[in-house]
């Protein structure tokens, strides 16, 4: 028997950022909170050891309170670190726990978490336990379809149907398989083709999931076509790399009569967030290099986007500079 979860919470986000490891660090989903006040965002994958031993745990679970709803992601294959970590993600604040089971890295594969752990489905079933008996925030999980030869649909759906008996709330399926051998990650989120029908079945056999679907999303009329057939689409590589594409998904997904934001206006809004963190002696760049995405499509983009990265690495770019140069996006109409 498949718990029955549509009740839960998780429905409500129909559209989520991605999980990106040096990508989705907290000034980039502050930029993507301006972009879509709705979507689900996502920590980078915090490995639940790490978390327990270091000696900076706010480097890894400190977030702006605009973030919210914001999902932390584990990745670990212990459940006395991952009972832990889930203690802290609750007292820290976050709305949602994810379980990485779908990194290919070879680093993360030695240390027999990530993608790796498709082929342990009962030791998968511990971990998101051990997590949901220590907080009450949802527990999700983030998979691929298979990896290696444990590609059958079959066992993918033994795979889900197991880990929702443990509790898992949402299943986001990276709509690929992963070869732990062979292919680097990058290759990994490329070559391997797109099953968007294997995720298909997997909903229509298990009704009752809550199941996101994400792969290669770039425009969000797919994703209404998407959401016809799953309960929430994942959005990764195109909203990190063209992030103002991604500027209808409130109005579009979620009905809200929102205006398209413009680059200009984001970034005059984020000024009082940039100004603190230069006055912790802080570098621009830690924003900027996220932040020079939204201006492109438009004449003299790469020009702008130069201009502040050449000043912004070379740690000169005041903010009286930025307002400038924004200044000027504006007085071109973006
Ligand atoms: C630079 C980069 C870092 C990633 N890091 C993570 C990660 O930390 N956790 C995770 O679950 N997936 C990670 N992914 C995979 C994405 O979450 C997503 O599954 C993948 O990019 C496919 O979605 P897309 O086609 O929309 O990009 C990463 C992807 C990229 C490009």
């Amino acid at each position: 028997m498949v718990r029955d979860i549509s009740n839960s919470i998780s429905k409500l986000h129909k559209i989520s950022i991605a999980p990106m490891m040096d990508c989705t660090d907290a000034h980039f989903r502050m930029i993507m909170r301006k972009i879509s006040s709705k979507a689900l965002l996502y920590t980078e994958m915090i490995v639940a050891q790490s978390l327990i031993y270091t000696d900076n745990r706010e480097k890894f679970l400190n977030f702006n309170k605009e973030e919210h709803p914001l999902s932390i992601q584990f990745g670990g294959d212990n459940p006395e670190y991952l009972k832990e970590a889930a203690k802290m993600a609750q007292d820290w604040g976050y709305d949602e726990i994810n379980f990485n089971v779908g990194c290919p890295s070879s680093r993360v594969c030695a240390g027999n978490f990530g993608a790796s752990l498709m082929n342990y489905p009962s030791k998968v079933a511990r971990c998101i336990e051990a997590m949901k008996n220590n907080c009450n925030l949802p527990v999700t999980i983030k998979h691929r379809i298979g990896v290696d030869n444990n590609d059958s649909f079959s066992n993918l759906n033994n795979f889900v149907r197991h880990i929702s008996q443990a509790g898992t709330e949402r299943f986001t399926i990276h709509a690929r398989k992963a070869f732990l051998k062979g292919l680097n990650p990058k290759e990994n989120r490329n070559i391997p083709p797109l099953r968007y029908d294997i995720v298909k079945r997997l909903k229509d056999e298990n009704p009752s999931l809550l199941i996101e679907i994400n792969g290669g999303f770039t425009n969000i009329n797919q994703c209404i076509d998407g959401l016809k057939f799953f309960d929430g689409i994942m959005i990764g590589r195109s909203a990190y790399k063209y992030p103002l594409r991604w500027n209808e998904i409130d109005n579009k997904i979620y009905g809200e009569k929102s205006l398209p934001i413009k680059a200009s206006d984001i970034i005059f809004s984020l000024i009082p967030y940039i100004e603190n963190h230069l006055e912790k002696k802080k570098k621009s760049w830690d924003i900027c290099k996220h932040l020079i995405n939204i201006v492109e499509s438009i004449p003299n983009a790469k020009k702008w986007r130069n201009n502040i990265s050449l000043l912004s690495i070379k740690g000169s770019l005041s903010i009286e500079k930025l307002i400038t140069l924004t200044s000027e996006l504006k007085s071109m109409g973006y």
